[in-house]
């Protein structure tokens, strides 16, 4: 990546109700405004729906609320779902997409996941595409060959083909990113060994300069997720592959939270 900027996205699942979603996003945004000289990274949370409308209007330049999930059609009849056009309405900047608890328990597959990352980036709005393997692929030698599968077919599915609807009128701040989660490392409290996250997001980026070439592979950001907590979430970073990482448990204590995001 052509700049040091980081992506730390906190995935709050869901967890929490309305009044401690609007005290801890409300800490945050104190906490980070305090270091807001020493805070280059990009910040986002991806909250639980029924919360996004009332944090968003707590939101600053400097910390951004994410949904979870986006369908890809603007309007229709599609009960419990939440459309891109609903999003941007409540000023929500982007989503979260296929992440794995989606897939194993949702049916989300590439497919869907590429037509949701499409409506988003359509939208000019960021699309966070959640790829990984489980434990039984990795072990069974199978893991560039997912990443290439889960990868490509969502990009497939988007229905673009340019570049620049990938990322965006910025490329420094490119709408496309990716989330490496490997599905063993999540929420089991054994994250990936740094060599392990850096491995598999230099695959990713030689998969992206496949199909895209080397520039546009080096301006889209690759986070890792799978159990970053406090103690280790330098370590990813400092990984020359990993900009950013995106947290679950750990991003729940506004706190511990605060801390990581201006590592
Ligand atoms: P975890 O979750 O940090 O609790 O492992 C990460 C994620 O699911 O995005």
């Amino acid at each position: 990546m052509t700049n040091s900027k980081k992506y730390i996205i906190g995935n709050w699942k869901m967890f929490k109700d309305r009044t401690s979603a609007v005290r801890d996003f409300s800490l945050l945004v104190e906490l980070l405004g305090k270091n807001q000289g020493q805070q280059k990274n990009f910040v986002a949370i991806a909250a639980p729906s029924v919360f996004l409308s009332v944090l968003s209007e707590k939101t600053k330049s400097f910390v951004e609320v994410f949904s979870q999930n986006a369908h890809w059609e603007q309007e229709g009849a599609f009960t419990g779902e939440i459309s891109v056009a609903m999003l941007k309405s409540i000023s929500v900047s982007g989503s979260l997409v296929g992440h794995s608890e989606r897939r194993q328990f949702f049916g989300e597959t590439d497919q869907t996941a590429g037509k949701r990352v499409g409506a988003l980036l359509r939208a000019k709005m960021k699309a966070v595409l959640c790829i990984g393997e489980s434990l039984a692929e990795r072990e069974s030698g199978q893991l560039e060959q997912i990443l290439r599968k889960q990868l490509l077919s969502a990009i497939e599915a988007t229905g673009l083909g340019e570049e620049r609807e990938f990322l965006g009128d910025t490329p420094e701040n490119p709408l496309f990113l990716i989330a490496y989660e490997p599905v063993w490392a999540i929420g089991t409290g054994k994250s990936a060994t740094e060599q392990e996250a850096e491995q598999a997001h230099g695959l990713i980026r030689t998969i992206l300069a496949e199909r895209f070439g080397k520039t546009f592979a080096s301006c889209v950001p690759i986070l890792y997720g799978g159990s970053v907590k406090l103690e280790n979430i330098e370590t990813f970073l400092a990984c020359p592959n990993v900009n950013g990482a995106l947290i679950g448990g750990a991003s729940l204590d506004p706190n511990l939270f605060a801390q990581m995001c201006i590592k």
